[in-house]
């Protein structure tokens, strides 16, 4: 039975990413989900599996390095599927220290831990282990709005101390590879959406702010360009690029699915509109007199657009949900957790939102 280690399962992706697995592996495999659970990790995201026997959760942080080695020397790890970061671009610009300290300290101590535990006498590694770094197409830095896509081969302009990090975390990752022949992958995905997601983050905050009738905020001029692609579609790639990708390489994933930002939410609006029933007071709460622009976010990147050939090629990955049906998945999902949403908004949330955003606003 194969044994992974998954560094921030109890995030979006990460979360998605281990029902994904359980699914596709059912009892095949063993999951150790390591998480600091931050103010972004939430275990109701992984209610369902709890019990399950071969899967199991330990709080720890990943810069604790005895931590992390205890972890490794107690179990055989298979895989590591290294998701653990700070994740929001304007968190980040508000407070970018703990963005340094987890992405590049904490992946520094999951290179080293699993070296040390991989690493045979004569430099070789022991078979078949493998470790994945997850990233995002943020380190490529900012696109022209009418030209251009991110290649495996684009040049590194990250531009946000979150892209900053991360960055960071993908050239320590190289360093092993290139100087200990250390068998990992990169992966650089962008902008994910659906269930789980945190209402920090663009798309659920509309869906939220729009069902209680509050402004939805959009940065700028609306018409930043973001490539969406659904969580689970993510999470698919994510597995075939360890199994069937080639060591050492970086894959780049996403699904020519270039929106601007207003474009995005007249879409939610749509879509909301198409699925609340007529007497439901919602209904009226979430139009388009809603939209209010706001200051810019600093230093906001104009577009991000992945090319995912390689992935294509390689591998033979392809995107499965179309951005209509994803949407619809994810709205239907919220509405079926409204106590999750509810959890996931009281206490620190209202602060952090007064702060972010009426600032912004008045
Ligand atoms: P998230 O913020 O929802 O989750 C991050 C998780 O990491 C949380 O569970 C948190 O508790 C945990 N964590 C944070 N600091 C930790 C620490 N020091 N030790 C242990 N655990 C810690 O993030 P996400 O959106 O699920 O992103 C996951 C990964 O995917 C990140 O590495 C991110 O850079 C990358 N990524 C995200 C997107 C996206 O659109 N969300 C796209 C591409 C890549
Ligand atoms: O591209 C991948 C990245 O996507 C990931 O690496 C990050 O972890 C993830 O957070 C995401 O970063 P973005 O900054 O693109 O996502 P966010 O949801 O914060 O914003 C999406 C776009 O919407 C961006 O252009 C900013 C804009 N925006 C965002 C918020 C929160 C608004 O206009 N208003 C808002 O209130």
């Amino acid at each position: 039975m194969r044994t992974y280690l998954v560094t921030g399962g109890a995030g979006f992706i990460g979360s998605n990413y281990i029902h994904y697995m359980f699914r596709k592996y059912g009892d095949e495999i063993k999951i150790i989900n390591v998480d600091a659970l931050t103010y972004a990790g939430n275990l109701e995201n992984l209610k369902s599996i709890e019990g399950k026997q071969n899967y199991s959760f330990i709080k720890a942080d990943i810069c604790d390095k005895e931590a992390i080695r205890e972890i490794f020397a107690k179990n055989d790890i298979d895989r590591v599927v290294h998701f653990a970061a700070e994740s929001h671009v304007d968190r980040s610009i508000k407070n970018p220290e703990v963005f340094v300290r987890t992405n590049v300290l904490g992946t520094a101590v999951m290179l080293n831990c699993a070296k040390e535990a991989w690493e045979l006498p004569d430099g070789t590694y022991k078979e078949d282990k493998k470790f994945l770094h997850v990233s995002t197409d943020e380190v490529y830095g900012s696109l022209e709005e009418d030209g251009g896509y991110f290649y495996e081969t684009t040049p590194y302009a990250p531009h946000s101390p979150y892209s900053a990090s991360k960055a960071s975390s993908d050239m320590l990752v190289r360093s092993y590879m290139d100087t200990y022949h250390f068998p990992a992958n990169i992966t650089n995905c962008s902008n994910n959406y659906g269930p789980y997601q945190f209402p920090e983050k663009f798309i659920p905050l509309v869906i939220n702010n729009a069902l209680q009738g509050k402004k939805l905020p959009v940065y700028g001029d609306g018409k930043n360009v973001r490539d969406w692609l659904y969580v689970e579609d993510h999470a698919k790639a994510i597995d075939m690029v360890q199994e069937k990708g080639r060591l050492f390489e970086t894959y780049n994933i996403g699904g020519h699915n270039e929106k601007q930002n207003i474009e995005i939410l007249h879409i939610i609006l749509d879509t909301l509109q198409e699925m609340l029933a007529d007497d439901d007071p919602r209904k009226k709460l979430a139009t388009e007199e809603l939209i209010t622009y706001v200051e810019d976010r600093k230093g906001h990147d104009r577009r991000y657009a992945i090319a995912p050939d390689k992935i294509k090629a390689e591998i033979g990955w392809e995107p499965e949900t179309m951005f209509k049906e994803g949407i619809r998945r994810t709205i239907k999902w919220y509405f079926e957790n409204e106590e999750w949403m509810k959890n996931a908004t009281s206490g620190d949330y209202q602060k952090y939102y007064a702060e972010m955003y009426n600032a912004k606003s008045e």
